[in-house]
């Protein structure tokens, strides 16, 4: 796990047939919001002819990125690859008719990025593949892709054809690109881990290549965890990474102008690292294989802030426990130097609580100046620290984000209890 500890950006991208008209990604024909036909259509529409992959992979590393991920197939069950196991890719059926994962792959490797590949288990288009739907009287029904009933077992034949062809595209996948660092899949909810063998599928994917991660959607064999859409409250033990839209969507639809600012998505990545997590922010590029203005914009400016304050964020881990702080904080890996992330201007002090290890020198990170700010601490008691407090000029403040190092004597010791009476 050790690349992927320290690189704490990726970025996810949902790059298919779904962008050409800007629906949801596969769910939107699952939901009925678009029928099937009109959906598959858009196969003519995916034509990469802007297709820029080291264009891709320049923007990412000045966004700060450590690593990136690309659908290689979403749920509509569209490769973007030129599968043997199936017809059902760009190069057999869209106008770019080329595979485009291996310019990807190659890009991203050359530029030092480390390379991941989303796959979905489920395949929705799969003639052999059984799909639970609520509502098995419309297309699903006519297609014969609905499910048995729950605990009624599969058609035997088909599931293991499935099956099959499923192990055949995931050993394309790891055998014919190079090595990849990292498998992210989705779409396990549909079957138990033992009808998808995903324990014998772990094993394979390790004989096939050792060092590649895996996400935990592969029951309970993952490497990491992998929640959705907002920062866990209690966040996971052990490495995780949260995965997040930069707009409302995953894919690229042109109408959604709902971007997340710059100052909450650095309170949300900040808020990740400081608990021991990863950001793996997503974009969807277009169908021509162009990356929106918006998103490359929005990238840029999030480099731009990450560059002069990276120090508090690759070599870190987990800052202070909630309660000492208010607000995200990443630790130094010898332990004695604490970030903190301030969002605000200041009216008053910053304060960190429980701080039993006295503090040698406070600066701004990306402050020119250098000033160095004061700072004092209240009275204590044996070994109940009191209060310390950190004067943060607003000449030093960050519009976005300001990140105040904190420098330490020593290693880390922090004061948890419940405090106790004065005895003596
Ligand atoms: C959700 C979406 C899916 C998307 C995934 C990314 O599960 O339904 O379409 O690919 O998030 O994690």
């Amino acid at each position: 796990m050790k690349w992927f500890d320290k690189a704490k950006l990726g970025i996810f991208m949902h790059w298919g047939i779904y962008g050409v008209k800007g629906v949801t990604e596969s769910w939107s024909f699952y939901s009925g919001d678009i029928s099937h036909e009109d959906y598959m259509a858009q196969l003519d529409g995916f034509t990469a002819e802007n297709y820029d992959p080291e264009k891709w992979a320049e923007l990412f590393i000045k966004a700060g990125a450590k690593y990136t991920v690309l659908t290689t197939k979403h749920h509509d069950g569209v490769a973007l690859w030129d599968t043997k196991a199936n017809d059902l890719n760009v190069v057999k059926k869209t106008p770019a008719k080329r595979d485009v994962l291996t310019p990807y792959t190659n890009a991203m490797r050359s530029a030092g990025l480390k390379v991941g590949y989303y796959f979905s288990h489920i395949d929705w288009n799969h003639p052999d593949y059984a799909c639970i739907h609520p509502d098995s009287t419309e297309w699903w029904a006519t297609n014969k892709f609905t499910a048995p009933p729950e605990g009624v077992p599969d058609d035997f034949e088909k599931w293991e054809r499935f099956l099959k062809f499923h192990r055949a595209q995931l050993k394309e996948l790891l055998t014919e690109f190079g090595k990849i660092d990292l498998l992210w899949f989705d779409g396990v909810w549909e079957r138990t881990s033992e009808q998808w063998k995903f324990k014998e599928m772990r094993e394979y994917i390790r004989t096939l290549s050792p060092e590649t991660l895996v996400n935990e959607r592969i029951g309970e064999y993952g490497d990491y965890a992998c929640p959705e859409q907002g920062v866990p409250i209690i966040p996971p033990e052990g490495p995780w990474e949260l995965c997040m839209t930069l707009n409302d969507s995953w894919g690229h639809n042109e109408n959604d102008h709902n971007y997340k600012s710059l100052r909450q998505i650095v309170k949300i990545f900040t808020e990740c690292i400081g608990a021991g997590g990863n950001l793996l922010l997503d974009i969807g590029p277009k169908p021509d294989g162009s990356i929106r203005e918006e998103d490359e914009k929005f990238l840029l400016s999030l480099g731009e802030w990450i560059e002069p304050r990276s120090e508090a964020i690759y070599e870190t881990g987990r800052g202070l426990p909630l309660g000492h702080y208010y607000g995200p904080s990443t630790l130094s890996k010898d332990k004695k130097t604490l970030y903190l992330f301030y969002f605000e201007k200041p009216i008053d002090e910053i304060q960190i609580k429980g701080l039993v290890t006295p503090v040698k020198r406070v600066t701004v990170l990306g402050d020119e100046s250098k000033t160095e700010l004061n700072h004092k601490r209240g009275l204590g008691f044996l070994a109940i620290p009191g209060i310390t407090y950190i004067e943060l000029p607003e000449k030093v403040t960050n519009d976005v984000c300001t990140v105040i190092k904190v420098e330490l004597e020593d290693e880390i010791e922090l004061y948890r209890g419940k405090g106790e009476a004065i005895k003596a």
